[in-house]
């Protein structure tokens, strides 16, 4: 899903006084979060002469990603509260990311706050578990091996923000205009069954769900 499909040319920008983010002759990308930084080169493939900010909450990323992807200016920080000055970006861009923000409207709200007034905002976010086979795997064998109690993260957080409808109103009550929403399908491959529940069962939060009934190895 992305607003809007279009994105429009970068423009001369400076940022206000007091922004921790320096004025550039062409300003900015920011992108949260930059995961392994692929999006991040990216960017910076496409907007050479662009300065690139690229946050994510966990430090590890950032460290990871910076290591990875060195031309952007790295840093911690929440989606909901960007050490960003108002109105210094033209382009803010978040890859699957946005589901897991508590409060996505206030999310919205702080990007459209780093935004210029012209700037868009790209981000993706997944379908439901039902149209992602690695997803819906990996929950029928949870609900195998917990059927009293079967976790429920992957289905209501990671793909539990897969409602056009509700991603437009929230962005309205951000005060942005979806400008355009488009449903992309991908194919992945993995090189094992064991891989994909290797991945998902102690790289992502679930871990902690996992953890907290017992025995993650079971
Ligand atoms: C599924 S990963 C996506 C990483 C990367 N963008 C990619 O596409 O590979 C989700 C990321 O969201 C980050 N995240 C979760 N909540 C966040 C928040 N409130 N602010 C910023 N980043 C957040 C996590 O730390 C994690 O790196």
């Amino acid at each position: 899903m992305a607003c809007p499909g279009r994105i429009s040319p970068l423009r001369p920008r400076h940022c206000p006084a007091g922004s921790q983010t320096r004025p550039s002759p062409l300003t900015a990308c920011w992108r949260s979060p930059p995961g392994r930084g692929v999006l991040t080169r990216e960017l910076l493939t496409a907007f050479p002469t662009a300065e690139v900010a690229a946050t994510d909450l966990n430090a590890a990323m950032v460290e990871f990603g910076a290591r990875r992807t060195t031309g952007a200016a790295w840093q911690q920080a929440d989606a909901l509260h960007l050490p960003f000055g108002d109105k210094c970006f033209d382009l803010a861009v978040c890859q699957f990311g946005v589901m897991f923000f508590p409060d996505k409207p206030a999310a919205f709200r702080e990007a459209r706050r780093i935004l210029a007034p012209e700037g868009r905002l790209l981000f993706s976010t997944w379908s439901t578990v039902g149209a992602h086979d690695f997803a819906a795997a990996l929950t029928a064998g949870i609900e195998r091996a917990l059927p009293d109690d079967p976790l429920t993260f992957v289905t209501t957080v990671p793909h539990g923000y897969s409602d056009v409808g509700q991603v437009v109103a929230d962005l309205a009550a951000a005060g942005l205009e979806c400008l355009s929403a488009e449903s992309v399908t991908l194919e992945g491959r993995s090189g094992s069954a064991a891989d994909v529940a290797v991945g998902f069962c102690t790289g992502t939060p679930l871990r902690t769900a996992i953890e907290n009934r017992g025995d993650l190895r079971a």
